[in-house]
Parts: structure tokens; sequence; C-alpha cells
């Protein structure tokens, strides 16, 4: 998943004293991934001759069921002073759901303005794939997801709440600038991946006659821009359809944010299971945020069975970010190999290794 994409920011310019890197384990098998990863990291950095140095961060669960804080305006000023981001997880039985996720990864999503979610899914082995007779090759392409506006601004009201008129409303909110600058990440991006040269917008055209108007008509006005980039639009539904069907025609997806959330997580089964699936918060002109998709796992949480790969593919995708391409290679390359040829599957305790061995051995492949 190497680009040039990803120019460096004004914060990436690598730093004499190396990049800074803020580290938040969150929740659940959270701290469990990211302890891997950053063994990965440190492996990395003495292999490529990088400095690093990380600053870990208790936002989560914890520290709001103690404090009733999930993040500050200090926080995340503290924050854009970063090279980058790591988060493990966010998400906790005993918290309501949506304030950890409303009061920490979205608010960092948006108040980073990371308006794109950069998600590669791609099939390392065939073994790992739940559908027939697909193989690497066709397994292979990115979803660049909105990241910050769509139904996910929360916006919208209900009305005679908690009568039997009651009216819930939820708006979909897109802006011109917002939907243009995710659109043409995504052509940047897929030119620059060089793949198949496709970009296929994904959207609902035939009923969301506002939203999807919008989105379609600016994809086409900038596919002027990039006449080499076959373009391709497809409704959502089909979308998830022919994730299953024929994955092998796809190259890079550009949707919305709720769209984009539901369709990746198709994409990470196909691609083997949340345990494999990383993805990229990206600023293009900011600080990034690099995650594991999949969420807390509570149940698996200290038990050192949970999949470390999609943190440890995480900080592939965050090396890359910062322009350490040939360390970002290597760590995708040494989890394919692990993949391939070490584990016995991706899910977590089922993988013939612990959480902590399978770190050990990305390390070893290096
Ligand atoms: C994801 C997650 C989040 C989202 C949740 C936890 C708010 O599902 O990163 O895909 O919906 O974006
Ligand atoms: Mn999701």
């Amino acid at each position: 998943m190497i680009s040039e994409q990803n120019k460096r920011s004004p914060q990436q310019v690598k730093p004499a004293e190396g990049y800074k890197i803020a580290v938040i384990p969150g929740d659940g098998t959270g701290p469990e991934v990211i302890q891997e990863a950053v063994k990965v990291l440190e492996a990395a950095a003495k292999k490529f001759d990088f400095k690093y140095e990380t600053k870990t961060f208790d936002y989560g669960a914890e520290r709001y069921l103690k404090t009733q804080k999930t993040l500050e305006d200090n926080d995340i000023k503290e924050l854009k002073t970063f090279s980058a981001i790591l988060l493990g997880a966010i998400g906790h039985p005993d918290v309501k759901p949506g304030i950890l996720e409303t009061g920490i990864l979205l608010k960092l999503r948006f108040s980073l303005d990371q308006y794109i979610n950069l998600r590669p899914v791609r099939l390392y082995s065939a073994l790992f794939c739940p559908l027939k007779n697909k193989k690497p090759e066709d397994i292979d392409f990115v979803v660049v997801r909105e990241n910050s506006e769509g139904l996910y601004k929360g916006m919208g009201e209900f009305k005679d709440k908690s009568t039997k008129d009651e009216v819930a409303i939820q708006v979909s909110y897109n802006t011109r600038r917002g939907v243009e600058r995710c659109i043409r990440y995504a052509f940047e991006y897929c030119k620059k991946r060089n793949k198949k040269r496709k970009l296929t917008l994904c959207g609902k055209t035939n009923v969301l006659t506002y939203a999807w108007d919008l989105w379609e008509r600016t994809f086409y006005e900038v596919a002027k821009d990039y006449p080499d980039i076959a373009t391709d639009y497809a409704h959502v539904d089909a979308t998830t359809m022919w994730f299953v069907k024929n994955p092998e025609w796809f190259d890079v997806i550009v949707t919305d944010n709720m769209f984009g959330d539901i369709i990746t997580d198709l994409g990470a089964m196909i691609q083997g299971g949340m345990g494999i699936a990383a993805g990229g918060n990206i600023n293009p002109e900011g600080v990034s945020m690099f995650e594991p998709i999949g969420g807390s796992a509570p149940k698996y949480t200290g038990k050192n069975v949970i999949n470390p790969l999609a943190a440890i593919c995480a900080v592939g995708m965050m090396l890359e970010n910062l322009g350490e391409l040939k360390a970002a290679k290597t760590v995708e390359e040494a989890v394919i190999k692990v993949a391939q040829k070490k584990l016995k599957s991706l899910a977590a305790g089922k993988m013939g290794y612990s959480t902590f061995e399978v770190g050990d051995l990305v390390v070893k492949n290096l």
C-alpha cells in the first residue's frame, strides 16, 4: 500500500530529534495490540535508522469512569504538536454506547480535521478468505471514506420526544468543499497507487437525491482533471454484493462516511477478518491517526489471544504517512509472511500463537 500520496505535512518534515508519536492504547484489547505495534515500530526504527519518541495518553473508558472526561480542548491542542497518533480501540461495556465513541474517537477525527478514512482491503492469504476460490490478487482495493461529514456530523433533532407522535431526524450533511476534497484525494490516491487506475463512486443516487446528486456532480467534474483514471459508479447495496461476488473489479472506492463505515466491515471480513484490517484517519495537511479498525473486543481483554496484526498494519500505514516508505513496505511484507507462513487463523484465540508471539514473529521477519 505504498504510494507517494502522503506528502509530508509541516509536522511530518523529518525532525532531527525524531518523530513524535502520540500513543492512545484505549480500551479492552487496545493496549495489548498497541504494545505489539510499538514493538514493531521500535524494531523498524533500528533497522531503517529513524528516530522517534512516544508519549502515551490514557484517554478511554477507565479515565472517563474516574473523571467523567472524554477529550478536552487542551488535549486536542497537545495532540496537534505530534507527528502522528497511534490508537488502539475505544469502547467499554460499562460506558453507555456513544459517549466514548463521539467524545473521543469522533472528536479526534473531527477536531484534527482528519477528513479521509483510508481503509485498504487486501487479502494476504487465500486460506483466510471466507469467499470460495478467491486469491490474494482478487482482493486488493482501497476504500476512501469521507471522515468529517455526512450522517456522522450529528445533526438532527427529536420532535415530540417520548410521545406517540415522536419524530427523530438525522441529517446527512454534505458540503461541496468537503465532498470535493475527499474525491480529489481519492483520484490522487488512485493515480499514485497505479494499479487498475479505476475509481468507483459508491453511493445511493436512486434514493438519496440531494446528497448523492452533489457527490455525483462533483465526482464527474473532478474526473475531468484525471483523464487517465477510469470512473465507475455503484450503488452501496450493489457494492456489498460485488464485494462478495466480484471483489476483483475494485481498485479504489470513494464514498461517504456512513457507507464507508458499513462497507469496510464487509471489506475486513473478505480480507480475512478484523484481525488484519487497519485504517488511517488522514489529514493530508496535519496530524493523522492510525488504528486497527476492529473494536475493543472486551471478551478477549487481557488474555493474550487477540491478533495484533491489524495494529501492526496501522504502524505500517503510519510509517508510510511519515514518509518512511521503505520501513512501511517492510512492515507490510513481514505481516504478509507471518500471516501466510505461520498463523493458522487470523481470529482471536485461533492463531496458534499468542498476541505477544505474533508481535515477535513480525519483528523477526522484518
Ligand atoms: C469505525 C468505527 C467507528 C465509526 C465507531 C466506533 C464510532 O465503527 O471506525 O469504523 O463508526 O466510524
Ligand atoms: Mn465501523
